[in-house]
């Protein structure tokens, strides 16, 4: 075998066992480096042979070149090729597949208990009024009995945009709204929405927070009436098992006016940490309506009569779920919003 044959057979032996364009670099000085390649130094002693053969073996030695070129290149085609499908299989998005789920969100626990009272009462023939949060003076307070200069009006600290214009600092004003917008009782209404105090965040407080107002006007309503109508409602929304009671209180537009509790719901009512050993849990105010808050609303007060309740939703929902802390229904926190 000539020196160029075995040089030949020897580079594509080792071109086929490479697997790496490195590889094949290496492999393409080694054979065809201008310098030292080993087919190059073969062509280089070509002057110190006879003429004959010089032919011969320059024929040879190109042959031999273009055989190891030709076949690094095929090489390199082929490691390419491997490289590229390895690629398609393990890179490939495939757009038939189905994509990654989206977690799915829920309603509000505050939403949730809303709807609830607003079914409850609904069933009973009450109907969902609205109104404004930005309000008069006189539906805040002027229409419901408590005039500039009275001392109540501490209790509604609230924040003004002028004298005149307020955020609401309860749902009371929308009494007056809708016996103004119904004008012939019977009125059953109740009144979901969000108010407003100058208060600071505390665990049993915000300044903003959610009220549901209850107003009832017909002939002949009684104090009876209104309590078990809330006892119907706070049964059918926390259990059978909770007991409810009023103690007399005062507000400018109700007369006589009561404090609303429920009975606590993880002692039950012997007391405990959660209710601070009162066994209660305050969830608002309601009594019957002062005859000159119906006046206000364009109603007689000869011929009717009527009583109201405004609750804290909040309340309402701490009391349900035992929750000890205002604060949490708007820290949007899914650790406790996922519980509901
Ligand atoms: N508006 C009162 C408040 O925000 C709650 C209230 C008490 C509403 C007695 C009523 C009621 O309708 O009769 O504190």
């Amino acid at each position: 075998m000539s020196a160029s044959t075995e040089l030949t057979k020897e580079a594509l032996g080792a071109i086929a066992k490479a697997h790496s364009d490195s590889e094949l670099e290496t492999i393409a000085l080694d054979y065809l480096g201008r310098k030292s390649g080993q087919v190059t130094r073969l062509l280089s002693g070509i002057g110190q042979l006879e003429p004959k053969k010089r032919a011969a073996l320059g024929q040879a030695a190109n042959e031999a070149k273009r055989t190891i070129e030709g076949a690094l290149a095929a090489r390199r085609a082929e490691l390419e090729g491997a490289r590229l499908a390895d690629i398609a299989e393990t890179e490939a998005i495939d757009i038939t597949f189905p994509g990654a789920p989206l977690g799915r969100g829920h309603i509000h626990v505050l939403t949730q208990v809303q709807r609830q009272i607003e079914t409850v009462l609904e069933n009973l023939g009450y109907q969902v009024e609205l109104g404004p949060e930005v309000e008069t003076e006189w539906y805040n307070f002027e229409a419901l009995n408590i005039s500039a200069g009275h001392p109540a009006r501490e209790n509604w600290d609230s924040f003004y945009f002028t004298p005149e214009l307020l955020l609401r600092a309860h749902t009371s004003p929308v009494q007056i709204r809708a016996m103004q917008r119904i004008k012939e009782p019977p009125i059953y209404i109740i009144t979901p929405g969000r108010c407003y105090r100058r208060d600071a965040p505390e665990a049993t407080r915000l300044p903003y927070f959610s009220q549901v107002e209850g107003l009832a006007v017909d002939r002949g309503l009684t104090v009876g009436d209104m309590k078990g109508t809330l006892l119907f409602m706070i049964q059918s929304l926390y259990g059978k098992e909770r007991k409810v009671r009023v103690r007399p209180s005062y507000f400018p537009f109700t007369e006589p006016s009561f404090e609303f509790d429920v009975s606590c719901g993880i002692c039950g009512g012997s007391g405990c940490k959660s209710c601070r050993h009162k066994g209660w849990l305050e969830v608002g105010g309601c009594g019957m309506v002062h005859p000159q808050v119906l006046r206000n609303g364009g109603i007689d007060p000869e011929h009717w009569n009527g009583y109201a309740w405004g609750f804290g939703i909040e309340r309402m929902a701490m009391s349900k779920h035992n929750v000890d802390d205002i604060r949490l229904f708007y820290e949007s926190d899914l650790r406790f919003l996922d519980q509901f």
